[in-house]
């Protein structure tokens, strides 16, 4: 509807509720709402307060009502266990309106917690769907996660049900989950009342009776259930991402705004029409997952690709052009690193000669920086528009991007373009004063956000506001920092925070530091991430022991990097691990994190005059180099 960027931009800031207001035509509403946006309650702000509506419905049913039913709404293409199956709406209806049936069968409820521990395989997305038709929240974990992540996300959520698989599987090979899932709940204050086990061929599970249920039987046993009408501002999932802490963050989704805000996103960012088949090259444990394999293309009537596999090994790397071509994929989104691990290992594209590929359109890049490196070789490769867009867990959906459905800005190398229409986005210094172009800063976001970003943090309402609103009054934090050109384009530097980014998965290093810290033998730990030319970052790890510790180091370290595997997951990737007498410290006792990271990374750095013992700083040196780093 609207051809320039500034036009839409402009309006969706000058007339919020009338933007958001027409963007809501694309969803099937049981009743419209009172308030496009209500603001009574600041910082607070809802959506579409007093609309109801069914988001299962929107993504499924409505389609199966307007002529879609045989078009395919999922194709799943497993090179792991060499499947390729396609799922239509129909279908889809039928799976979806059965495991909803099973669910209440279970006893569950509108606003009810449902865990989903599964990893990707269209039973996931009958899960999250399930819950969505029948107003129960659903939290999907990561399937890379371990059990004391489950577990904490367990004690929050507080689930009455689990749905989880017998495993995921890995290049490498099955990784039975169901260990993981029981340890998870023995470790949890909180027990489910019942656990529902998908069985895979590829591992089997023992399942305590009267706890756990085979999916299959109580499948067996169930009726389809309907959709039921929740407000716009109802919970539809709560997502865990990582904060400062090991204590993740609950980001909250409503069902109203959430819709809106993916439909119009599908269309006016991702230029696709119902019908197009869209891939996110992601994961349903990440919000990439939710918002573009699950409930992006399905609300907007497309056929999602659920890929299980990676971007190299599965067999090889040319897995992602296979896909492409195979299932004329017209939008592919995914991560910078997938492109570094394809380019790594096929350096000159060879691969992608093999396929026909002339259905992909667009290439939308997101989750960790895009180098410059990455998108001069994907765009030479693929010679089609290569899009940068930025955004996180907590917004849901692009901050910032080049919207290719209402006009293609000029690419910027190194920038993902221009502020998202609804997103207020401003450069900010430590006293949330806006800075001018060029200047690096903070980057805030002016409240209110726009819908579909997180309206709050599940029951920690306090939380959201100390975590996101204090800090800079009147804006949201994004906790990225960067600056903007004088042409308004947004350059993102990285995390002001201790958040890291290894492979496109989201980390706390300092959650990391709570296990290490956790050793019997270390005293004191810092995890810092350092820069990696595949990852984009690695975690590594400082410990100090506790005095009178004389066990082989070599032994120390391997355990502590299994804690980590065991408690967080593999994905954490903390392998490199120096043992060091002291920690480079202030004179107040702050950790100097940034310095270490310089050092590590072999950039110049200069000594903070507030440093208590500068010859720290040398020893860190020297222990990095130990553990390889800088790297060459
Ligand atoms: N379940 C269980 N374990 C998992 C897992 C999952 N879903 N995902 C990753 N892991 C494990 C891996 O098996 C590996 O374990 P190991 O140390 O025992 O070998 C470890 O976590 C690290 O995995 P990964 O980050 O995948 O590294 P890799 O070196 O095996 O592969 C890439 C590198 C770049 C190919 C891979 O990281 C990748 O495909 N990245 C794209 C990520 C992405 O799509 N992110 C979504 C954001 S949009
Ligand atoms: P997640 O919540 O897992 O999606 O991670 C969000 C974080 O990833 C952001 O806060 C950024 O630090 C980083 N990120 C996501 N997209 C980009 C991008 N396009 N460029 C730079 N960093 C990004």
């Amino acid at each position: 509807m609207y051809t320039s960027y500034q036009e839409a931009y402009r309006r969706s800031l000058e007339d919020r509720e009338g933007f958001w207001a027409e963007a809501a035509g694309r969803i099937t509403w049981d009743k419209t709402w009172d308030k496009v946006l209500d603001d009574s309650r600041k910082p607070f702000f809802r959506w579409f307060r007093g609309g109801r509506l069914n988001t299962c419905h929107n993504a499924v049913d409505r389609h199966v009502e307007a002529g879609r039913g045989e078009q395919a709404a999922i194709i799943y293409d497993s090179p792991v266990t060499g499947t390729k199956r396609k799922i239509t709406y129909r279908e889809l209806l039928e799976k979806v309106s059965l495991v909803a049936g099973m669910l209440k069968g279970l006893g569950v409820e509108k606003g009810d917690r449902v865990i989903i521990y599964m990893p990707m395989i269209p039973e996931t997305v009958y899960a999250m769907l399930a819950c969505a038709r029948i107003g129960a929240v659903h939290s999907v974990v990561f399937g890379g996660f371990a059990s004391g992540e489950l577990a904490v996300r367990i004690e929050d959520a507080k689930p009455k049900v689990i749905l989880s698989s017998t495993c995921g599987i890995e290049p490498k090979g099955p990784i039975p989950y169901k260990p993981l899932l029981d340890k998870a709940i023995e470790l949890s204050g909180h027990k489910p009342e019942k656990c529902v086990i998908h069985k895979r061929p590829q591992v089997e599970a023992d399942l305590v009776p009267g706890k756990d249920l085979d999916w299959d039987e109580a499948l067996a046993k169930a009726s389809p259930a309907g959709c039921l009408s929740v407000e716009a501002t109802d919970p539809l999932y709560i997502l865990y991402t990582s904060g400062t802490t090991g204590r993740p963050k609950g980001v909250m989704r409503d069902n109203g705004g959430h819709a809106v805000a993916l439909a119009w996103s599908m269309e006016n960012i991702y230029n696709v029409k119902p019908g197009d088949v869209y891939w996110a090259a992601s994961d349903v444990g990440w919000v990439v997952g939710h918002s573009y394999i699950v409930y992006g293309p399905l609300i907007h009537g497309c056929t999602t690709v659920l890929y299980e596999g990676k971007p190299v090994g599965t067999p090889d790397p040319g897995a992602f052009w296979r896909v492409i071509s195979e299932h004329r994929v017209k939008v592919l989104f995914t991560a910078p690193t997938a492109f570094r691990a394809i380019k790594k290992e096929d350096p000159s594209g060879s691969y992608v000669k093999k396929y026909d590929i002339s259905c992909l359109k667009h290439l939308f890049l997101a989750g960790e920086r895009l180098d410059p490196d990455t998108y001069h070789w994907a765009s030479d490769l693929l010679k089609i528009p290569v899009i940068d867009h930025w955004w996180q867990t907590e917004t849901g959906w692009a901050i910032a991007a080049n919207c290719m459905g209402i006009e293609q800005l000029p690419v910027k190398a190194g920038s993902p373009t221009k502020p998202v229409p609804g997103y207020d986005v401003r450069i900010i210094d430590e006293a949330a004063r806006e800075v001018g172009p060029g200047t690096e800063g903070v980057i805030g976001i002016r409240l209110p956000l726009p819908p579909g970003c997180l309206p709050t943090l599940w029951e920690n309402d306090e939380g959201y506001v100390s975590s996101y609103l204090t800090e800079y009054p009147g804006y949201y934090a994004t906790g990225d920092g960067g600056y903007m050109d004088p042409d308004g384009y947004i350059y993102i530097m990285g995390r002001v925070d201790d958040v890291i980014n290894v492979a496109g998965h989201r980390l706390s290093t300092g959650g990391m530091e709570e296990v290490v810290a956790r050793h019997k033998d270390v005293a004191e730990c810092a995890v810092i991430g350092v820069e990696d030319g595949l990852k984009g970052q690695v975690p590594i790890g400082f410990v100090v022991l506790k005095a009178g510790v004389d066990r082989p180091h070599e032994e120390i370290t391997r355990e502590i990097v299994d804690m980590v595997r065991n408690e967080i997951g593999a994905l954490a990737c903390l392998k490199d691990i120096a043992v060091v007498t002291r920690l480079p410290k202030t004179r107040s006792g702050k950790i100097l994190r940034s310095t270490m990271r310089k050092i590590a990374d072999g950039k110049e750095y200069t000594t903070p005059s507030t440093i208590e013992d500068p010859a720290a700083l040398q020893e860190i040196a020297g222990a990095a180099r130990t553990i390889g780093y800088p790297k060459q």
